[in-house]
């Protein structure tokens, strides 16, 4: 399975982590940027990121900035994206099984490498459990199908 990640500047001390854990958890990694510590707009890998997904580049995306607030706005205006912030593994876990969330963002301002990896954990071992879930995520597939295009 292939992780596509992005980060702003506020986040690339915390990407290499992720990408070594990932790593570690036997998943390949595709790093959108930024590369550097150089301030930018986080806006720019949460489209990149989530086009990777829309595209089929890569099957889950993961995004970190400083609240995990703003790169998860942007990723969530390309349709099919459903991105959730997560500062817990529980939410992370049912944003899967209930939400089929395809990409994880977290905050490297809000939360420490463990805790991330917890939650990266938890969400890449959940499943989405379909069944009465599916019509939810039908619905909101419709109105991105009327609202985003
Ligand atoms: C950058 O200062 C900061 O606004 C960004 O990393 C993020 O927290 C936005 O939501």
């Amino acid at each position: 399975m292939k992780i596509a990640i992005g980060n702003d500047h506020v986040g690339i001390e915390m990407k290499p982590v992720i990408k070594e854990y990932l790593e570690e958890l036997g998943y390949e990694t595709i790093d959108y940027g930024t590369h550097s510590n150089e301030r930018t707009d986080y806006p720019k890998y949460g489209e990149a990121v989530a086009k990777a997904i829309k595209n089929k580049e890569a099957d889950l995306g993961i995004l970190i900035c400083g609240t995990g607030v703003g790169i998860s706005i942007a990723a969530n205006k390309v349709n099919g994206i459903r991105a959730v912030v997560c500062s817990e593994p529980y939410t992370a876990k049912l944003s899967k099984e209930h939400n089929n969330t395809n990409i994880l963002a977290f905050g490297s301002r809000v939360i420490g490498n463990d805790l991330a990896k917890m939650i990266v954990k938890s969400w890449l071992e959940a499943e989405f459990e379909g069944g009465r879930h599916q019509g939810r995520i039908d619905y909101i597939q419709n109105m991105e199908d009327e609202y985003l295009c």
